[in-house]
C-alpha cells in the first residue's frame, strides 16, 4: 500500500462524469414515472458516515432522491465495518434480504463499499454467493464512484475496483450532503499507522494521509458561513495530524485555529490517542470555550503488560497522567474511553488493573468491547486466547463498574443548568426534544408552558407541534434528573432564536 495524491485534473475527469449521470437517471425517472431513489447503510465509526456522506452528496448531484428505509431503492450501497466480527455477519445478513427485491426490480444497482472490502475473502464471497451485487469498492475509492456508476451504465457487468492504493484526494471538490442540519462531519486525516495488535484499521484503511490545513479551514470558514454549529474533526488518531506532511500544523494549532473561526459553538474531535495527545492540546480546550468540553481517550487496557501487548506505547502511569491532567486543568469537561476485556494473554491481574484505573479516573462513560479476533491482526496469531466464559464474566463486571460510574456523572449534573444544543425529537416522546451538552452528555428535555420563540408561545402538546423544527438551536436546560445513560431536563431559554 502506498498513498497516491489524487491530481486534481484526475478528480475532474470522474466530476466530468456527473452531467452524463445525471441525464441518464433524469431519463430513467421520466420513463418510470418517478425520481430514481437511493439507500446508503452505513455500518460503524463516524468516517463511515463521513464517507456516507460524500456518497450521498454525489447521489445527490446526479439526481437521486433518498428513499425511505422500508422501501427498495433504485440505487442501493452497504458502507461496512469490520472493526468486530458481528459487523461482518450483519452485511451477509442484511444482503441476502435484498435477493428478492433485486427479482422485482432488475435495474436495481447494489454496491458494497467501505473496510470489509479490504478484505479479500469478503469479496471473494461476494463474487460467489451474492451475484446480485453489482459493484465493490474500498474506503479510500469514494472519489470514483462516478466512474464505476458511469462504467456499469455501459457495460453492464459486475465491477470489483477495490485500490490497492491509500488516495489522498481534495475533499473540498467532492460533493458531500451533510445529514444533520447543525453538524458537520469534517475529516482531517485519512489511516492509521499504529498497528495495535488486535486492530484491523492499518491495514483496512491504510496509512496515515493528512488533508492540507490550508483546505481543511477552508472547508471550516465556508461551514461557518453556512451556519454549521457545530464540527467534528475526525481521524483515527487525530493528534498525529500533520506529522506525515513537512511543514504541517500540529493538531493542537489547527484546533486553535478552526476555534478561532467565529460562527462554531462547538468544535469537536475524534479520536485521541493518548501516545500522541500534547498538552497543548489540552491546554487549547482550556483556552477557547467553543472546543467541547470532553475528551475521548481510548485506554483499551489498564494494565501496563497488556498494553504492551496491545503496541499501544504507553503504560497505565502515562495513561493515567494524561487523564488526570484534564480532569484537572478541565474540571467541568467528561472524560469517555474504549475498553476491550478478553484481550489475549489478559489475566486476572490484568483485569484488575482495567478496574483500578476505572475508578481513579470515574470515566463518564465508555464504550466496552469483548475481544474480537480479527483475521490478519498480529493478535489473532497469539496463543494464549481467552475462553468466552471468562471474557463474558469480566464484561459483566466491567459493565456493573462503569455503569454505577455513568449515572454518578449523570446524578453530578443534576439541579445545573447546561447550554444544549437541540438535535431534534428524541426517541422517547413526540413532545421531548433531545440535544446534548457542551460536554457530550444526552439530555432529553421538554420544552414547558409559556416558553416563548420569536414572540410566539410554543405549546409543545399541540398536535401540530414538531420537535424536528428546533434541530440546531441552543438553550438552556435545567437538568432534572439523572438516568443510566442519558439525563432529563426542562428548557428554560432559548440562546440564539435562529438556526
Ligand atoms: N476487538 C474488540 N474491540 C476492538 N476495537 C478495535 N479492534 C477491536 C477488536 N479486535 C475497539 C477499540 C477501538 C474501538 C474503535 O474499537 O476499543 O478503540
Ligand atoms: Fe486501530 Fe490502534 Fe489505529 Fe485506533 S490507533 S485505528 S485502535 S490501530
Amino acid at each position: 500500500m502506498s498513498t497516491v495524491i489524487v491530481s486534481q485534473d484526475e478528480l475532474s475527469r470522474y466530476n466530468s462524469l456527473i452531467p452524463m449521470l445525471k441525464k441518464h437517471i433524469s431519463e430513467a425517472g421520466i420513463d418510470r414515472g418517478r425520481p430514481l431513489t437511493y439507500l446508503v447503510k452505513t455500518y460503524g465509526c463516524q468516517l463511515n458516515e463521513s464517507d456516507s456522506e460524500k456518497i450521498e452528496g454525489i447521489f445527490q448531484e446526479i439526481g437521486l432522491v433518498e428513499a425511505k428505509e422500508e422501501e427498495t431503492p433504485d440505487f442501493l450501497i452497504f458502507n461496512t465495518c469490520t472493526i468486530r466480527e458481528n459487523a461482518d455477519i450483519r452485511l451477509f445478513g442484511n444482503l441476502g434480504a435484498y435477493k428478492s427485491r433485486k427479482k422485482e426490480n432488475r435495474d436495481m444497482f447494489i454496491a458494497v463499499c467501505g473496510c470489509m472490502m479490504k478484505q479479500q475473502e469478503n469479496i471473494d464471497r461476494i463474487k460467489k454467493s451474492f451475484p446480485y451485487v453489482d459493484a465493490c469498492f474500498g474506503p479510500s475509492d469514494i472519489h470514483m464512484l462516478p466512474k464505476i456508476l458511469a462504467n456499469k451504465l455501459n457495460q453492464r457487468k459486475r465491477i470489483f475496483s477495490v485500490s490497492e492504493e491509500d488516495y489522498l484526494v481534495d475533499d473540498n471538490d467532492i460533493p458531500v450532503l451533510h445529514k444533520r442540519k447543525f453538524r458537520a462531519l469534517v475529516p482531517i486525516m485519512y489511516g492509521c499507522n499504529n498497528f495495535c495488535t488486535y486492530c484491523v484499521v492499518p491495514y483496512t484503511r491504510g496509512r496515515e494521509r493528512s488533508r492540507s490545513s490550508e483546505q481543511i479551514l477552508s472547508q471550516l470558514r465556508d461551514l461557518a458561513a453556512s451556519g454549521y454549529k457545530e464540527v467534528m474533526l475526525l481521524g483515527q488518531n487525530v493528534n498525529s495530524y500533520g506529522k506525515d506532511k513537512e511543514g504541517e500544523i500540529s493538531f493542537a494549532k489547527l484546533l486553535e485555529e478552526a476555534a478561532k473561526i467565529p460562527g462554531f459553538s462547538r468544535i469537536r474531535f475524534m479520536t485521541s490517542h493518548p501516545k500522541d495527545i500534547s498538552e497543548e492540546v489540552i491546554y487549547t480546550m482550556k483556552k477557547y470555550p467553543n472546543i467541547e468540553r470532553h475528551l475521548h481517550l481510548p485506554m483499551q487496557s489498564g494494565s501496563s503488560s497488556i498494553l504492551k501487548r496491545m503496541n499501544r506505547h504507553y503504560d497505565q502511569e502515562q495513561y493515567l497522567k494524561t487523564a488526570m491532567l484534564f480532569r484537572k486543568e478541565l474540571p467541568d469537561a467528561t472524560v469517555t474511553t474504549d475498553i476491550i476485556v478478553g484481550f489475549p494473554g489478559e489475566t486476572e491481574e490484568d483485569f484488575q488493573a482495567t478496574l483500578d484505573v476505572i475508578e481513579k479516573v470515574k470515566f463518564d462513560s465508555a464504550f466496552t468491547f469483548q475481544y474480537s479476533r480479527r483475521p490478519g491482526t498480529k493478535a489473532a496469531d497469539y496463543p494464549d486466547q481467552i475462553p468466552q466464559d471468562v471474557v463474558t464474566e469480566r464484561f459483566g463486571r466491567l459493565l456493573e463498574l462503569q455503569n454505577a460510574l455513568t449515572f454518578a456523572s449523570n446524578e453530578s449534573v443534576v439541579g445545573k443548568t447546561e447550554e444544549i444544543l437541540i438535535e431534534g425529537k428524541s426517541a422517547t416522546a413526540p413532545d421531548v426534544l433531545t440535544g446534548r451538552t457542551n460536554s457530550n452528555r444526552l439530555v432529553n428535555f421538554r420544552i414547558p408552558a409559556g416558553i416563548e420563540l420569536n414572540g410566539k408561545k410554543i405549546d409543545s402538546s399541540a398536535p401540530d407541534f414538531d420537535a424536528d423544527e428546533f434541530e440546531g438551536m441552543l438553550a438552556n436546560v435545567r437538568i432534572t434528573r439523572a438516568k443510566p445513560y442519558s439525563v432529563e431536563g426542562e428548557l428554560e431559554s432559548f440562546i440564539d432564536e435562529s438556526r
